[in-house]
Order: C-alpha cells, then sequence, then structure tokens
C-alpha cells in the first residue's frame, strides 16, 4: 500500500520518510517547500518506492488525485512559527486549518483509513496541570497556531466519527535535531557566531519546556502508528515527549560551553511582564507521557542530552 506523507521535506517529515522506508510500496511527499527542502529528500530522489509532489494543500484540486489507494496519511505539513501564528493569524488558519481540511476532504473521497496528524504540546495552553495529561482540560490555546492545532485535532475526530477516518493525535513536546532550520538552539549558535561577546536571550530565560530528540520523536510515532493498527479505536490522542524539561538560560549555557566561549554577557528580553520570549510563547510545558510508556515505549534521550546532542552537529556541520 502507499502512503502520503504532508511536509514530508520539512524537519520532522522527512526524518519520518527516513523511517517508513520499506514499510510501505510506495512513499509520496506532498510539499510546497515553504519551509522545508530538497536537500532533507535528495537521497530518496530516482528510487522507485519514492515521489515528491511539489503542491500547496490550500488547493484542494491539486490533491484530489493523489490520495487513491493511499492506506494512511501522516500530515505533518503546517507552518510550525508560533510567533508568526500571533501577527498574521490569517497565515495560520490557511496553512494549518484550511490545509487540514482539504487533507480530511481528500481522505474521504478516497476512503482512506488512518491519518496521523503533527499536533502539539501547545494546545494545552498554560496548563495548571504539569506534566500534563492527555485528558487535561480546558484546553486553553494562547496562540493563533495552537488554536489552530486544536481545531485541527477537532476535525480529525468529527470525521473518525463521522466518515470511520480513524485517526491517530500525537501531541509532541518540542521536537529539535539535524534538518531543523528554527528553533531556540539554531538562534543561539547564530547570534553567537556574529557576536561571542553578548548573547539576546528572549524572555526572561525561566521559560521552562521539554525538548524531544527527533529520533526518538520518529521512532515513537512509528510505534504509535503500528499499535494504532491493531487497536478499534476511532481516534487516539498521545502526548510525545520525555519526562524531563530545561530552561532556556540552561540551553544557553550548553551552547556557550559546547562553543568553548567565556564571558559571554546574556541579555534577557521580555516580551511580556511574566517573562515570555513572544506573545504566545507557553512557558512552563512538560507533558505527562504515562500513556505513551504504557505502550511499551520509552525516549531514549532526556531534554538536556538532546539539547547537548543537536548543538555538538550543528557546531561540527559548521
Ligand atoms: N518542530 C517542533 O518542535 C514541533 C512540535 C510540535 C508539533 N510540530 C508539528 O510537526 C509538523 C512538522 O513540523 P516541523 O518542525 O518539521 O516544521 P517544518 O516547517 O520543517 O515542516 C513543515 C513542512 O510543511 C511544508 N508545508 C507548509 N505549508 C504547506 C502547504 N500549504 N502545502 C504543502 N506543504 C506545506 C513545508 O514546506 C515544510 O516542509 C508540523 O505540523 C508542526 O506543527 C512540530
Amino acid at each position: 500500500m502507499n502512503v502520503v506523507v504532508t511536509g514530508g521535506a520539512g524537519f520532522i517529515g522527512s526524518h519520518l520518510v527516513d523511517r517508513l522506508q520499506g514499510l510501505f510500496e510506495k512513499i509520496i511527499v506532498l510539499d510546497n517547500l515553504s519551509s522545508g527542502s530538497i536537500e532533507n529528500v535528495r537521497h530518496h530522489f530516482g528510487k522507485k518506492y519514492f515521489s515528491l509532489e511539489a503542491i500547496d494543500l490550500k488547493f484542494y484540486k491539486d490533491l484530489d488525485n493523489i490520495f487513491e489507494s493511499v492506506e494512511s496519511v501522516f500530515h505533518y505539513a503546517a507552518n510550525p512559527e508560533v510567533r508568526v501564528s500571533v501577527f498574521d493569524p490569517r497565515l495560520h488558519f490557511e496553512e494549518n486549518l484550511l490545509s487540514t481540511f482539504n487533507v480530511l476532504e481528500a481522505c474521504r473521497k478516497h476512503d482512506v483509513p488512518y491519518i496521523v496528524f503533527a499536533s502539539t504540546s501547545t494546545v494545552y495552553g498554560d496548563a495548571r496541570t504539569i506534566p500534563t495529561p492527555e485528558e487535561y482540560f480546558p484546553l486553553e490555546p494562547i496562540s493563533v497556531y495552537g488554536g489552530c492545532k486544536l481545531a485541527c485535532e477537532n476535525l480529525l475526530i468529527t470525521y473518525s466519527k463521522l466518515y470511520g477516518i480513524r485517526s491517530l493525535i500525537l501531541r509532541y513536546a518540542n521536537v529539535i535535531g539535524p534538518r531543523s532550520g528554527h528553533g531556540v538552539i539554531f538562534d543561539f549558535i547564530n547570534k553567537l557566531k556574529k557576536d561571542s561577546s553578548v548573547l539576546e536571550i528572549l524572555g526572561d530565560g525561566l521559560q521552562k519546556k521539554s525538548y524531544m530528540h527527533v529520533e526518538d520523536a520518529v521512532d515513537a510515532t512509528v510505534h504509535l502508528y503500528k499499535n494504532f493498527l491493531t487497536s478499534k479505536k476511532d481516534y487516539e490522542i498521545y502526548n510525545v515527549g520525555n519526562d524531563d524539561w530545561i530552561t532556556v538560560k540552561e540551553i544557553a549555557d550548553i551552547v556557550v560551553k559546547e562553543m568553548g566561549l567565556h564571558d559571554v554577557k546574556y541579555h534577557f528580553s521580555p516580551a511580556t511582564a511574566d517573562g515570555r520570549g513572544w506573545l504566545g510563547d507557553v512557558k512552563f510545558m512538560l507533558l505527562d507521557i504515562s500513556k505513551l510508556k504504557s505502550t511499551g515505549w520509552m525516549p531514549k534521550m532526556s531534554s538536556e542530552q538532546a539539547v547537548k546532542s543537536v548543538v555538538k552537529y550543528f557546531l561540527n556541520r559548521v
């Protein structure tokens, strides 16, 4: 059978494509290359099992025929920039919600039985229970990105109840690793390469979140997908993260140390009175992953190990 990976030329999507190789006859990547890159999937070019369609999910007619004979869709295309969503809500509505609606419509029309959706910890907003379990309520996202992702989740649940498209919804913590072109580590390294005497840190540095290595993230994804195929549920929601968290200041310390720098002055620039990095930034995020662990899966790296490994990777690459 065939699988569609939307956003398969992006950071997480391309790692997923690597992992799905061999599990399906054909992997069809749909990506408009807005933030993804051909380089992320170039190693699959010319292989019988792989095709890349440079299409935009905002336009239904472009994806209509592609979903024929597809067993599963991994829907990972999105605009993942929380900051952007705050000053350009329409962009996020279209890139995240409208695109998801189009993908679901194509699944409905072509009887695709399974969809896996890349959701996010931001659907919880400023959760009052930490670590936050899947059943936490009320879900009050504080960014348009989080609001759109939650609306997407609701659409998926409705399509599973109404049309029998079985949905696996994965709420990821912060995912980091090779091929990522944004995020705090990338930002710190770039700034310190320009000026190694001072580092501007968005927020008060006390923001504390969990960071998952992309290898762990895709490993958990494929594990949960295989599990889901054998279950009878219409839909399932899982937190996907690890067990610990780390502050932004601690990440800065790791970057500075790994770069071999000394006497770097930190300049904190909070965007809000309570020290957030930007409007819509969730300050504290740690997911309760008991449900994920109950399926027999364990993360290999802690947040600190993941951050150190990714910092080393970026520094070696440069
Ligand atoms: N990176 C994280 O920390 C994180 C955490 C939680 C959830 N997620 C979710 O995981 C998914 C992948 O995120 P990522 O970090 O790899 O981001 P990314 O930007 O690297 O990947 C997104 C991909 O989608 C493509 N895309 C965007 N709009 C499209 C459109 N209209 N049509 C076709 N393709 C389009 C982009 O070109 C890109 O290749 C996203 O849904 C994101 O919301 C990411």
